[in-house]
């Protein structure tokens, strides 16, 4: 017979009628006569319960009936008195599809996260993790459909790549040689010539290079795959491997850059309000108390922009009145979490848009301002979160790009093509990435970011 996925079973209103439910048992409870069986097939955070009569089951099978067991349901659909829902199922056929013995390490209620974290495997089965996962799908949706409602093309760019967008070095690299017996050259330098792409190659840590190539022929592209970043930061903001959309257009200036930002990802909250309302609901209650009023107030509140110089000034002035932090703060300095932090959280209680950023904390493809000392880049910053998304007005001149290569020694060979768009047919233009799993942090209010990405990837840590 034809299953029925828990989500539509619980919304039917055939009472009377024979169904088939499959899913795993969250709990299982009763007395001699009857057994409540709690069982969920992950469609919804809700469980439909299952009454079994003791007396039409075999006791050996009930038995088998424990929390974690897989188990197929036949019965009639009825209407429920005690279990919160508005049905339940008298079951006339049980099957234990997979038994789960007291060594499953999702038995307990209430692990912590860490806990779960070393069963990443199997943390994907409990109420959380589930509302996490069906969340960060309907988020993906909403940034597609979004795009896609605007005129934006998805392109797909490398993830294997001669050139460090980023500029910081923070590169895995991608080799076929044998590294107990590595090639060397002459002068002892490692030898690519005969690796498979013939020269050093990495992971990507951006699309944006591609992107922008993209955007200066179809107009807008978003880009939205994993991107790689070897830097040591052992934080619960920080992913060695996470996934980054990065929308390009063609003819937007700074400004537009941030319009486009700020829309576009209040229109992604609004989706999740609209379209995870359970599992929002559940992670409010169980999670972060403050979790709905913060997004209701992102979709309803316009961010406040400012220059990072303003930000400076704030973050000076909360120094003088005695407020402590934990790093220095001056003009120059690249903006610790701790900083972001204060500027949302206590001073504005807003999302915040900082602009024109030192140059020397941001990467070479930066439209640099009039002053000759800022660029035109763009951090929004988030409550709970910090940076969320990072972007800029790009350097359409050829040669002010390409000074600013030569100035900080980026090689050539890595960025012929990249300049070749300043040289035919340049446009202004402008783009942003944001960090998918820090939407992800936002959304659900939960605290690290090693629990909004399935199996994450951070430094010493790569199982499952
Ligand atoms: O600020 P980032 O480094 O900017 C870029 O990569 C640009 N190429 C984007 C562009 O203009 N097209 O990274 C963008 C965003 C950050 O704001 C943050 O949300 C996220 O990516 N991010 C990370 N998320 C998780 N783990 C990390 N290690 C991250 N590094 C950056
Ligand atoms: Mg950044």
């Amino acid at each position: 017979m034809q299953r029925t996925r828990i989500k539509e079973l619980l919304q039917s209103t055939a009472y009377g009628s024979t169904v088939c439910v499959k899913g795993w048992v969250r709990t299982r409870r009763g007395s001699k006569s009857v057994n409540f069986i709690a069982l969920n097939d992950g469609s919804t955070i809700h469980n439909v319960q299952v009454v079994a009569d003791t007396d039409k089951f075999d006791a050996e099978l009930l038995k088998l009936v424990t929390t974690g067991a897989c188990l197929s349901v036949e019965g009639t659909l009825v209407e429920s008195q005690g279990s919160g829902q508005n049905v339940e199922v008298q079951a006339t056929h049980i099957e234990v599809l997979g038994t789960c013995g007291a060594d499953y390490p999702m038995q307990k209620k209430g692990q912590s996260f860490e806990y779960m974290r070393q069963h990443a495997h199997m943390r994907l089965r409990t109420n959380t993790f589930g509302a996490v996962f069906r969340i960060r799908h309907n988020m993906a949706m909403a940034i597609h459909q979004y795009f896609h409602e605007h005129g934006f093309y998805y392109f797909h760019t490398p993830i294997i790549t001669a050139s460090d967008c980023e500029g910081a070095g923070q590169m895995f690299q991608v080799t076929t040689q044998n590294l107990y017996n590595l090639e060397k050259t002459d002068d002892g330098k490692i030898n690519y010539a005969n690796d498979f792409f013939g020269k050093a190659t990495s992971l990507t840590v951006s699309g944006q290079l591609e992107g922008e190539l993209g955007a200066t022929a179809l107009g807008a592209i978003y880009t939205f795959g994993p991107t790689f970043r070897a830097e040591n930061s052992n934080t619960p903001r920080h992913l060695a491997e996470f996934w980054m959309i990065e929308p390009e257009m063609a003819f937007y200036d700074i400004h537009d850059n941030m319009d486009l930002a700020e829309e576009f990802i209040k229109y992604c909250v609004r989706w999740a309000l609209e379209h995870c309302a359970d599992d929002l609901v559940f992670l409010n209650k169980m999670v972060d108390k403050t979790l709905l009023e913060r997004l209701h107030s992102v979709v309803e509140n316009d961010f406040v922009r400012l220059t990072y110089t303003e930000g400076i000034e704030i973050l000076e002035a909360a120094v003088k009145q005695g407020h402590k932090f934990e790093f220095p703060v001056h003009w120059g300095i690249d903006l610790a979490s701790e900083h972001e932090r204060y500027l949302v959280e206590e001073h504005f209680k807003k999302p915040v848009i900082l602009t024109g950023y030192p140059k020397e904390i941001k990467a070479f493809y930066m439209k640099m301002n009039e002053d000759g000392k800022t660029v035109r880049a763009m951090d929004v910053l988030f409550p709970q979160i910090g940076e969320i998304i990072g972007g800029s007005e790009r350097e359409a001149d050829y040669d002010k790009l390409l000074a600013r290569i030569q100035e900080l020694d980026i090689p050539m060979k890595d960025m012929w093509w990249y300049l070749d768009t300043r040289r035919w047919g340049s446009c202004p233009h402008s783009g942003f990435g944001l960090g998918f799993e820090r939407l992800i942090l936002f959304v659900t209010g939960m605290q690290n970011i090693r629990d909004v990405i399935p199996f994450p990837r951070t430094p010493k840590n790569a199982e499952f």
